[in-house]
């Protein structure tokens, strides 16, 4: 008797020890130590949009130890979201993981390390021609040679698999190490081996322990690495770091301080004028640089080629949305010439078209993660400090306040009454929103339109007879909303 008393006294004081504080925005605490797992789906974002029909806008989720606030309004998102209290990362395991437990580069990087990374970052990618017609050159050469894989293959169904993945790839090697691969070269095939499975892994079970991190001291080593690969993940970073450390040997030996090629250059050159001497160059220093060079890949490839992925299989499924655009490609642009950056005025109707697939794949549907630095107020509700937090961008993208028809593929949520691009649409966030906002952006939007136009001026996409493409996204991969494998065919316009 006296057992049972005392095991329900215990079991009430766990509760009333871990119950949410009525500070945080109102949502799903769950129980003690598990906090809140839906069992009727694992579709994450199934679960936000319910979560926000039943607490509002903002709400709160916790997972395991893992205290999670969902902001889903524009407005809420845009002020939040700013404030310099809101740029942390928070301390995941995963995040720490593939950053060998060290605060370095960009993507993960929090304080000091982050600001002056992101700042020597920008400045630096711009002068190699992020944004800018200095790089066009670049995109237009990995865009033909894509379609000249495609052409070999017209009229047949195809995955468009691997080739995509190496043009977008190259683009950032271009402007990083000024190094260019061929489709079938093994170096490339592996490298982007490395990223897309430490990306597909992290989305994996490593997630349970971001939600229950005392488990990494609890289980035994061979356990982390049978069930949730952290040896696999850890043996990737390593493989990425030896061939990047190799690359940055060899411009170490060949540096001209006075003509910089390249991103790498640019950070040798600026040590060299710090620490006077290359060769009293840290371990951190190179540390540093190769975990931004994992960001830049990591960050901007799947990113990338999956939107192009998904604004195929778009245009293969409206086919009257596709015609439109090639129709006002082909009145702009000759079809023997290569459409270029100078082009995008006149091209309102594909630059939409482009806008509305990044609105409606919404590939990083909750975004990446922030952490509170500082307890703040938002509103009547207080977050302490190392709060996660997340601007659902998918859930802005969705919202009928902003787009007239959120569940369909409609360019025109993107053109003014006179048929001009809204370039400031409010609700739209696919590349986040403040000071974090995506620093690849304007590359970003520069391969899009280059890759989308030269694509279309020469094909026409159709789903293969009898069969069709599934526009639901891969639900076991909840932090990025791949387009599930598809087979299109690519006919070559006459
Ligand atoms: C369609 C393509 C892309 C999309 C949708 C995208 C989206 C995003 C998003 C949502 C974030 C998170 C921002 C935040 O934490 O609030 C981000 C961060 C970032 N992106 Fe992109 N991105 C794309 C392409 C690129 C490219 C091409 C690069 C190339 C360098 C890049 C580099 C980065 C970096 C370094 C960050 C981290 C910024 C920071 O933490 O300060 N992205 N991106």
């Amino acid at each position: 008797m006296l057992t049972w008393t005392l095991l329900v006294l215990f079991l009430g004081l766990l509760y009333w020890l871990s119950r949410k504080p009525s500070s945080l925005p109102p949502g799903r605490w769950g129980l003690p130590i598990i906090g809140y797992i839906p069992l009727y789906t694992s579709d994450v974002r199934k679960i936000i949009s319910d979560l926000r029909e039943k607490y509002g806008d903002i709400f709160t989720w916790k997972v395991g130890s893992h205290v999670m606030v969902f902001f889903c309004d524009y407005e809420l998102i845009k002020t939040t979201f700013n404030r310099p209290e809101c740029q942390g990362r928070p301390s995941l395991f995963s995040f720490s993981l593939i950053r060998f437990h060290e605060n370095a580069g960009i993507l993960y990087a929090v304080g000091d390390v982050w600001v002056q990374g992101r700042r020597f970052a920008l400045k630096h990618l711009k002068d190699f021609g992020m944004g800018k017609s200095s790089l066009e050159g670049a995109i237009q050469y990995e865009a033909q040679n894509l379609v000249g894989t495609f052409e070999r293959t017209s009229g047949k169904p195809i995955e468009i698999s691997w080739c995509l993945n190496v043009a977008v790839l190259n683009v950032i090697w271009k402007l990083v190490a000024n190094i260019r691969y061929d489709t079938d070269d093994q170096e490339i095939i592996k490298f982007n081996t490395i990223l897309r499975n430490n990306i597909d892994l992290v989305q994996g079970r490593l997630q349970i322990l971001d939600a229950f991190p005392y488990l990494v001291k609890m289980l035994p080593r061979f356990v982390l690495d049978k069930v949730f690969k952290v040896k696999v993940v850890y043996d990737n970073m390593e493989k990425f770091k030896n061939l990047m450390l190799e690359i940055i040997e060899t411009h170490v030996k060949t540096l001209d301080p006075n003509n910089p090629k390249d991103y790498i250059d640019a950070y040798l050159i600026q040590i060299q004028k710090e620490r006077g001497n290359l060769s009293t160059m840290s371990k951190e220093d190179y540390f540093d640089l190769v975990i931004t060079l994992d960001d830049f890949f990591g960050a901007g490839s799947e990113t990338t080629s999956s939107t192009i992925r998904w604004l195929i299989a778009l245009l293969a499924t409206h086919p009257e949305i596709q015609t439109k655009m090639q129709k006002e490609i082909d009145e702009v642009v000759p079809r023997d010439t290569l459409p270029s950056l100078q082009d995008k005025d006149r091209l309102p109707y594909t630059e939409a078209v482009i806008l509305e697939v990044m609105r409606y794949a919404s590939f990083i549907p909750i975004g990446i993660m922030h952490a509170t630095t500082e307890e703040i107020q938002v509103g009547k509700y207080r977050l302490p400090k190392n709060t996660a937090i997340f601007a659902s961008a998918r859930s802005c993208h969705r919202n009928q306040k902003y787009f007239e028809r959120p569940e369909e593929f409609y360019p025109e949520h993107f053109l003014d009454k006179e048929g001009k691009v809204i370039m400031k649409k409010e609700g739209f966030l696919p590349f986040s929103l403040g000071r974090r906002q995506c620093l690849g952006e304007s590359l970003a939007r520069m391969e899009l339109f280059i890759f989308a136009t030269s694509l279309f001026q020469r094909f026409t996409a159709s789903p293969p007879k009898g069969g069709s493409i599934s526009l639901e996204p891969d639900c076991f991969q909840p932090l990025l909303s791949f387009i599930p494998p598809y087979e299109v065919v690519l006919t070559k316009r006459t």
